[in-house]
């Protein structure tokens, strides 16, 4: 009876020799690769991948995504369970340790967190150099990296100091976040309220005026946490590899989560929720949808909020966050966006072009009309989705430092620059 191994065999037709390298989890070791030369000094076989779009870094056991059915579930519980059940903290905690805390973990875990939101006041000094209208993400990348400057014991290895980062940077981001908001309009800063839940500070944080007390309005209080829920993990996008890449070199946590925050700046990442807005305002009515949708079917833009690398179904968050919006709006009032957005998606999902490259609504096209009708500004959309991902950040650079196959990230290249050639004297040329 044959045997059915699970290797691949490769021939390299340039020099006739074949190789069995074993198959493990569907992937086989770049490094096994090496093995295959035309010479004995020749380096080696390599892979080419751009974007890393073929290439698993890691293992990782905290999310996990099928991207063909539209399933994500955090240490294997289905999204759609924690935002319905759970709140952005137990899921924070759910995230970084693995399971799910008793009620006692849970009482610790949220009075701890509770009891580091404050930041020195030296930073909110940092924060007042800023000029008046920095944009409140360049302000977050910059004060989060600051924090290893009052951290020092941050780059010890041992697990106590590891939890204790993890800590501060879990409670401080919302501080930070609400700062840079109220310092780019010119208002005083409001200090945290440790009676209030982890998002009604937060709230409470950005819109405090005059009132003795702030009381958040429950449906947004709870809304801010199902939103954190939905960005806290997302394996390994971006923003998770660059925090992963900085701390294989063994930097201390904060410069790598101001590095993550910086991937996280861009458009093509955390900025999409600001350009589908941007993008359904310039539509500006329900009846301008199927020309719009004409004018990205023939290449002109891209409709923002729709087609991700991995979900080629529904993403399961944007199911949540469509729901999410109306009782957001009950409250706050209907953002007219959003019947351009309906109205955009149910065309798109009935189209051919659409339909055969499987772009669906992602997390971003409609999270940016909740966050609008709850009154953020799009500057600070960015700045939201960071503090939602700080966990998911943590707790795969905490997989990544306890993974002992890891080393310092450090890709090859494939060198296309001039042979080796003279200098050449200044006054030659
Ligand atoms: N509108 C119109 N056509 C699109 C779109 C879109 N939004 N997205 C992809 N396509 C087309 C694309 O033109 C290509 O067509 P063809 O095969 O004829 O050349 C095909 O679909 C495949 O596109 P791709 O660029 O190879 O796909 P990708 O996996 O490299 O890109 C993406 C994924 C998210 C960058 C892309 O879908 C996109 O640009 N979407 C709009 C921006 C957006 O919503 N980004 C948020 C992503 S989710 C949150 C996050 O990760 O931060």
């Amino acid at each position: 009876m044959s045997e059915t191994r699970d290797t691949l065999t490769i021939t390299d037709n340039r020099t006739g020799r074949t190789y069995e390298l074993p198959v493990e989890d569907g992937s086989i070791r770049a490094m096994d690769l090496r093995q295959i030369k035309v010479a004995d000094d020749d380096f080696g076989l390599l892979t080419y991948d751009p974007g890393f779009k073929n290439t698993a870094s890691c293992r990782s056991s905290i999310c996990f995504i099928d991207g063909d059915v539209g399933i994500l579930r955090y240490r294997g519980y289905p999204i759609e369970q924690l935002a319905e059940s759970s709140s952005f903290l137990e899921v924070a905690y759910l995230i970084i340790h693995g399971e799910l805390p008793t009620p006692e973990q849970h009482e610790q875990w949220v009075y701890e967190i509770t009891h580091h939101t404050f930041i020195h006041e030296n930073i909110k000094q940092f924060m007042d150099g800023f000029h008046h209208d920095a944009h409140p993400m360049g302000m977050l990348v910059s004060t989060v990296g600051a924090l290893s400057t009052f951290y020092p014991e941050a780059k010890g290895t041992g697990a106590e100091t590891r939890h204790m980062q993890i800590v501060r940077l879990i409670a401080k981001f919302p501080t930070l976040a609400a700062f840079a908001y109220r310092h780019s309009i010119g208002m005083r800063y409001a200090y945290p309220d440790n009676d209030l839940s982890f998002a009604g500070n937060f709230l409470n944080m950005m819109w405090k005026t005059t009132e003795l007390k702030y009381e958040p309005d429950p449906v947004l209080e709870r809304a801010m946490d199902v939103l954190l829920i939905l960005h806290a993990d997302h394996e390994q996008n971006c923003s998770t590899t660059t925090m992963r890449v900085i701390g294989s070199s063994d930097a201390d946590p904060y410069s790598a989560s101001a590095g993550a925050c910086a991937a996280l700046y861009g458009r093509k990442h955390g900025g999409a929720n600001e350009a589908v807005l941007n993008m359904l305002q310039d539509i500006g009515s329900v009846d301008k949808v199927a020309e719009a949708v004409a004018a990205a079917k023939a290449g002109e833009y891209r409709l923002m909020g729709f087609g991700h690398r991995v979900y080629k179904n529904y993403d399961p968050r944007a199911k949540i966050v469509r729901e999410l919006a109306h009782e957001v709006f009950d409250i706050t009032g209907k953002n007219p966006l959003i019947d351009i957005a309906v109205e955009l998606e149910r065309i798109a999902l009935e189209d051919e072009y659409f339909v055969s490259r499987k772009l669906y609504p992602n997390v971003d096209f409609y999270s940016g009309i909740i966050y609008q009708a709850m009154g953020f500004p799009v500057s600070m959309f960015p700045v939201l989705f960071a503090m939602g991902r700080i966990p998911g950040w943590l707790a795969h650079w905490q997989e990544h430092v306890l993974d002992e196959e890891q080393a310092i990230s450090r890709p090859r290249q494939l060198y296309t620059g001039a042979d080796e050639r003279d200098y050449v004297p200044l006054s030659l040329r």
